[in-house]
């Protein structure tokens, strides 16, 4: 199998190169390994040459590899942030990765940021709609840097998109044997695009009566996730609010560090980030933690069908936090690549193995 690898900028490129040794760790001892082509798309590299990607950029991406990993895009130098509206918007568009998997799972109870909640209350998933919204800039800029400007910049909300993904999360939740769903939106103000959320969730959840269809508006959305996310099972949101109350998912998982995704197609190539971005404060200094792409690499392999090794990634990552091999944002005094080599070491030699011998 051939992956495209996208270190991309700041911080994106410390994590990746965790992952990645993660990655050869579990494919070495599997027996399975992967073909990993490293593409240097970038800020540094749009700088340098002009361009952001190439012209059969998308194509190759859909045709000669299986999948995508991607760490980060955004550098304060590309003030439009044209290289990462190329590369990452792009590919969600071009690929037509209408899912954004983004399971926001608490892997260990210290740390939890809610008081006297624990595992137990964050275990959820979101499913974010990757191919419409606000995202695909329709609109314009008339007068603009004049005290006249009109600034407009439409949503988007087609039949086959919101049908698509609403359909997904009930899928998910049928194959997951989960029973509850729910959509939120912003129906009480946004009533045209909105109301096509509504009428979908509606007729799609009517076909699936073995699972409890809830709605909230997106601001309750984002109290209740604070408030008590053990309510949540499937959540499935529009582009720009499943952006925003992931990253409260993200803190919900110790901190943004945590927090994996999957930009999918269903059968197609698809691309796998953390969540996170390139945090240039952070960049080239060994401290941003690494366990948010070492996951997302988890659910790239779960993906493309290699569930035991995903597993394993998991079990390991799980294991260095119980050891408390971390970095400092979650409580820990490591680097990140020391701990990229403890969880690739414990993949290679598991403590539960070498505590029996
Ligand atoms: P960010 O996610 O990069 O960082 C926000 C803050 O979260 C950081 O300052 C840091 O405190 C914390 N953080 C994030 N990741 C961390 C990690 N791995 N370890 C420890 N702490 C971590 O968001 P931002 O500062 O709003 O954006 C910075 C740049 O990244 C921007 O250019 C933005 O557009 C871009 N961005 C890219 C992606 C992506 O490529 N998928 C995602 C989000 C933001
Ligand atoms: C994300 C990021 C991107 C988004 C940015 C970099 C455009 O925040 O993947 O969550 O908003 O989708
Ligand atoms: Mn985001």
């Amino acid at each position: 199998m051939r992956i495209a690898v996208i270190p991309g900028d700041g911080i994106g490129k410390d994590v990746t190169a965790e992952a990645v040794k993660v990655l050869k760790a579990v494919t070495e001892v599997t027996g399975r390994p992967l073909e990993l082509e490293f593409l240097p798309w970038s800020a540094d590299y749009y700088l340098e040459t002009g361009i952001t990607l190439p012209p059969d950029g998308y194509d190759m991406l859909r045709n000669d590899f299986d999948a995508i990993f991607l760490g980060a895009l955004g550098d304060p130098r590309v003030k439009d942030n044209r290289h990462a509206r190329d590369i990452l918007l792009g590919a969600r568009f071009e690929l037509d990765l209408y899912v954004n998997y983004r399971p926001v799972k608490l892997l260990s109870d210290a740390l939890c940021p809610l008081k006297n909640r624990g595992r137990k209350d964050v275990n959820f998933v979101v499913f974010r709609e990757n191919t419409e919204g606000v995202y695909v800039s329709i609109g314009g800029r008339f007068k603009a840097g004049t005290p006249d400007e009109v600034a407009i910049q439409e949503e988007i909300n087609t039949f086959k998109g919101v049908n698509r993904i609403i359909r997904h999360a009930f899928e998910f939740a049928t194959t997951q044997a989960l029973t509850k769903v729910c959509m939120a939106d912003k129906s009480n103000a946004m009533q045209q695009g909105h109301a096509l959320w509504q009428r979908v969730y509606k007729e799609v959840a009517a076909e699936y009566p073995g699972i409890t269809a809830s709605h909230l508006y997106i601001d309750a959305l984002a109290m209740f996730l604070v408030k008590d996310p053990g309510q949540f099972e499937v959540v499935v949101t529009n582009n720009l609010f499943g952006d925003i109350v992931t990253d409260i998912g993200g803190a919900l998982q110790g901190g943004l560090g945590m927090a994996a995704s999957g930009n999918i197609h269903p059968g197609r190539t698809s691309l796998f980030e953390p969540v996170h971005g390139s945090a240039p404060p952070l960049a080239g200094r060994n401290i941003a933690n690494p366990m948010g792409a070492i996951l997302s690499s988890a659910l790239m392999l779960e993906t493309l069908g290699r569930v035991d090794e995903a597993r394993q990634i998991e079990r390991a990552v799980e294991a260095a936090l119980v050891a408390g091999e971390t970095t400092v944002d979650i409580g820990g005094s490591r680097g990140t690549t020391e701990v990229g080599d403890w969880v690739a070491g414990e993949i290679r030699d598991p403590s539960e193995r070498r505590e029996g011998t």
